[in-house]
């Protein structure tokens, strides 16, 4: 099938109680690893682009490697989405580039601006059959080489999320509940807990509306292990316990965006095999157990996390 929007994939996640993965591509073995673990298993999956991955590797290659994958897999909804598209030309080129939902993320602006920007694009996206992601609250972390402090990161508002997706019209919510973008979220020694009271109240607000979780990666201690082992530098590397992020699966969250940990799959598999084959150079050689390692992944992940097995 055709690339889709996310709204029948958000309709039905929010009536079963689970979350559809989002996860970030920027070359064709990503594309691979994902949409193969989401096609065997029958589950819906949406593939983000970030400005940096389009930059990387330009929009085309990145429309037509999703476009290949849904060829591949017809029997599964996969949506393309732009992850935290910072100005109205950005998400404009998307939406005119064939993408079929797009963030706009003008959570660090001050709220009347963030609803200004997020209308203009909500009205040329519907104008054009694509659905929009805003974000209200800051997180912290690092996105696009942007880093944002622990302490200055802010949990959203409940009491605005109403008045925001009215005036805006958005078709999903980003909210900041304590993840946080990267593989350092949380500092040794302290208990990783998300703010499920603010969840909550947030979808008690907007009933039946989309909460979309950034910064979601659970930074598996077996991938910081095999780094830190075969010649990487990843002290402290921390994420969300997967037990809370199964937890917000069930709930409102309809959307759980993963990037790091495909990350940190990949460049686990590479050092291990460069340190047990120091003479190979042939990039299939140590791309293929790379791209198995984040099908693996993902594999868990919808299967143990999102609960989107055999939703598609
Ligand atoms: O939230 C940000 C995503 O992880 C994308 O990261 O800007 O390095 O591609 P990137
Ligand atoms: P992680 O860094 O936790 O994978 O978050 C990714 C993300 O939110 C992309 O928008
Ligand atoms: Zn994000």
């Amino acid at each position: 099938m055709p690339i889709v929007t996310t709204t029948e994939m958000f309709k039905k996640a929010y009536a079963g109680g689970y979350a559809v993965g989002a996860f970030n591509v920027n070359n064709m073995e990503i594309v691979q690893g994902i949409t193969e673990a989401a096609g065997e298993l029958k589950a819906p999956v949406i593939l983000q682009v970030s400005k940096g991955a389009r930059a990387y590797a330009n929009h085309k290659y990145l429309v037509h490697l999703v476009q290949a994958a849904a060829e591949n897999y017809p029997d599964i909804p996969i949506a393309l989405h732009l992850d935290h598209g910072d100005t109205f030309e950005l998400c404009k080129d998307c939406i005119d580039g064939g993408f079929t939902s797009v963030m706009i993320d003008a959570s660090s602006k001050p709220y009347e601006e963030n609803i200004a920007l997020t209308r203009k694009v909500v009205e040329y996206a519907h104008d054009h059959g694509v659905v929009v992601e805003a974000e209200l609250g800051t997180l912290a972390g690092v996105e696009d080489e942007v880093s944002v402090e622990a302490d200055k990161a802010m949990y959203t508002r409940p009491e605005e999320v109403v008045d925001f997706a009215t005036r805006t019209g958005c078709d999903s919510l980003a909210i900041a509940i304590g993840t946080s973008h990267g593989a350092y979220k949380f500092k040794p020694g302290t208990k990783p807990q998300l703010r499920f009271d603010v969840l909550e109240e947030c979808s008690k607000q907007l009933p039946n509306f989309p909460i979309v979780l950034h910064g979601a990666s659970s930074v598996p201690q077996e991938f910081v292990a095999e780094i830190n082992k075969y010649g990487g530098n990843m002290p402290g590397a921390i994420g969300i316990p997967e037990d809370q992020l199964r937890q917000a699966a069930r709930s409102a969250v309809c959307k759980i965006n993963i990037d790091s940990d495909i990350r940190l799959a990949m460049t686990a598999s590479i050092r291990k095999y460069f340190a047990e084959h120091p003479d190979h150079f042939d990039p299939r050689q140590y791309l293929k157990p790379a791209r198995q390692a984040v099908k693996d992944m993902v594999t868990h992940k919808i299967v143990d996390v999102l609960g989107c097995d055999g939703k598609a």
